[in-house]
């Protein structure tokens, strides 16, 4: 069973000249999956709450490319913990089956979001007592 433990926050290196900065993710190299899936949310506002799910396959890397949001992960022991993505070399890696709550996002905010997963509804868990309950192991 993953745990709140499981998730690592990771800091890319930043390629910075007098041009500027890149920041390079590489699946299976500095993120600890291969990525098949690439999504961004952008235009939510500081009321909004995203996410609100868990997923029994997909694992996330998640970066605020631009502004801030902040991510509330539980693990099916309960246990929570908030995270605060507020740099563009700053990411968050989430196993699969943590609920995560989506929130607080600037206005500027442009979340990307990389899974190691093609989407699939079936896959994701919106009923928070049942992901309480579900496969434990
Ligand atoms: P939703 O899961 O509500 O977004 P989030 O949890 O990231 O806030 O998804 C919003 C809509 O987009 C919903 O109709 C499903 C669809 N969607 C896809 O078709 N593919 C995807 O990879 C994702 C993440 C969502």
């Amino acid at each position: 069973m993953n745990t709140i433990n499981d998730i690592k926050m990771i800091e890319f290196s930043q390629l910075g000249d007098d041009r500027g900065q890149l920041v390079v993710i590489e699946g299976g190299v500095n993120i600890p999956f291969e990525i098949k899936r690439i999504f961004y949310i952008y235009g939510a506002d500081s009321n909004t709450v995203r996410g609100q799910h868990a997923n029994r396959q997909s694992e996330f890397c998640m970066i605020n490319v631009s502004g801030k949001s902040k991510i509330k992960a539980i693990d099916q022991q309960g246990n929570e913990k908030i995270f605060n993505l507020d740099r563009p070399y700053i990411g968050i890696y989430l196993p699969a089956m943590i609920w995560k709550n989506m929130y607080d996002f600037s206005p500027d905010s442009v979340l990307l979001v990389l899974s190691n997963e093609h989407y699939d509804k079936n896959e994701y868990i919106r009923n928070y007592d049942y992901f309480l309950g579900v496969d434990k192991k």
